[in-house]
């Protein structure tokens, strides 16, 4: 028997005041002593008052009638919530005696955010850690990683080439004392947004509207924020889930491929743990749209004050997005516009992160456009966030639709080995179902063990 390291069931990342009381308080106490392992249990969506961490979006900003309800990834440990499947598949490996403190080494293959949550978690845990991403990602993640202790494996490119990065993923693992954490193929990247967002979200629109979510958008880079639509739509089965995918990127929407701006997303391919079943609109977001609504929403409070938003609303939003999480909110407004949805109806989606990590996204904005003055921000904020644009929404809702992402699907995880059964299993809701009933088994192991 070996030492499991000392963290959080699904459960208790779901409801931190079901900890034992004296390690929940020690665990709030070192929230901003960043290292201290403690952390593990301030791996939520929930504040220390047990609430869910997010914001309703002013409707001067969105144009739209129905709630726009953003959950908060910026204030997980590392900054972003993509440190809870980190988490969740190295707990995992530990409770099925793959992953051996002391003696394997463990690999993360990212484009940024999963590889810092994967150096943090390696960190506090005490594993070494190899995070592989492509080297033209923004700075401030490669600094994090390295201020997290771990090594870095470059691969050629950006965003769209992530799947190099699982290419040489593929190629470490041949060495038995390398792990990954592989969060495009393992399911504990499942089942954490499944049981802890999808959960949290539904816990999150409660009092608002008519207390229901008519609709999840989330822009797909494992596709493991979507599961959270999968227990959304277990609570309110009217739900439509939708993946929002780069307009310059369209691999769900129509096979294609091509690099863009937003990081964490549009990996040009549908990862193997994606729920083909579930997801019912693909939608298409500009990037450039992204990037410059971030602009808006951090150096437009004027221009925004003068849409009729209140200034202290304002102040609120700063620094709480990432550039995905502009495509998540302009993914839900467009949903909101097309599905003609009103004043009751909860549109939720997903912050991956804050803007910490995206300064130098801005510098090469302002690089790239002459002028950010608040004439182009008031155009910039009337078009990117009011412009009520329904175009590029595809409907997968139809079984017949769908053959075109089980299709993509076996071309992309064939080559690595998984069988055609396999993949055929995931075509039947059954797969999902057991799949998510784990929680409980790695729970139980999780609480025994530590
Ligand atoms: C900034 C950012 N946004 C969105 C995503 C996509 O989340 P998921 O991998 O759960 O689909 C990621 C994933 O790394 C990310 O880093």
């Amino acid at each position: 028997m070996f030492n499991i390291p000392f963290g959080p069931t699904y459960s208790e990342m779901l409801y931190p005041d079901t900890i034992p009381a004296d390690v929940r308080e020690k665990a709030l106490r070192v929230k901003d002593t960043e290292l201290d392992p403690l952390n593990l249990f301030n791996i939520s969506w929930k504040d220390e008052r047990g609430a869910v961490r997010k914001i309703v979006l002013p409707k001067e900003l969105t144009g739209t009638e129905a709630n726009i309800v953003v959950l908060l990834g910026k204030y997980f440990p590392s900054g972003s919530h993509k440190v809870g499947p980190a988490y969740a598949t190295l707990i995992e490996g530990c409770v099925d005696g793959e992953i051996l403190p002391g003696t394997h080494t463990i690999l993360g293959p990212s484009t940024g955010n999963f590889g810092i949550g994967v150096a943090y978690i390696c960190n506090l845990m005490g594993y070494r850690a190899v995070v592989i991403m492509p080297d033209n990602m923004s700075k401030e993640r490669y600094d994090r990683i390295r201020k997290y202790g771990a090594e870095l494996d470059l691969t050629p490119g950006t965003e769209s080439d992530v799947i190099l990065t699982l290419q040489r993923t593929y190629e470490l693992k041949k060495n038995p004392l390398n792990r990954p954490l592989a969060q495009f193929e393992l399911l504990p990247n499942y089942r954490f947004h499944r049981h802890v967002t999808g959960n949290s979200a539904i816990e999150a629109v409660k009092g608002l509207g008519n207390g229901r979510i008519a609709c999840f958008t989330s822009a797909p880079g494992s596709a493991g924020t979507l599961a959270a639509g999968d227990q959304i739509k277990q609570a309110f089965p009217e739900a439509k889930i939708v993946a929002l995918e780069p307009y310059e990127c369209p691999t769900l929407a129509t096979g294609g491929r091509g690099q863009h701006r937003i990081e964490g997303i549009g990996d040009k391919m549908c990862t193997l743990i994606h729920n083909i079943l579930t997801t019912d609109f693909v939608a298409l977001i500009c990037d450039e749209d992204c990037v410059r609504g971030l602009k808006v929403i951090q150096d437009g409070a004027g221009v925004l004050e003068e849409l009729g938003m209140p200034a202290e609303q304002v102040a609120k939003m700063h620094d709480l997005f990432g550039v995905s999480g502009i495509c998540n909110i302009l993914g839900a407004i467009k949903m909101a516009d097309y599905l003609r949805l009103g004043p009751d109806d909860n549109v939720v989606t997903i912050a991956t992160d804050g803007f910490d990590r995206y300064p130098s996204v801005m510098e090469d904005l302002e690089r790239r456009n002459l002028e950010t003055e608040d004439f182009v921000l008031r155009r910039w904020a009337k078009d990117i966030f009011l412009n009520k644009d329904t175009k590029h929404i595809f409907d997968y809702r139809s079984m017949v639709n769908k053959e075109q992402l089980f299709r993509q699907k076996e071309k992309d995880w064939l080559p690595f080995g998984y069988s055609q059964k396999y993949l055929d299993s995931m075509r039947n809701a059954e797969f999902w179902e057991d799949e998510y009933d784990k929680v409980k088994y790695y729970d139980q192991k999780i609480k025994e063990m530590r």
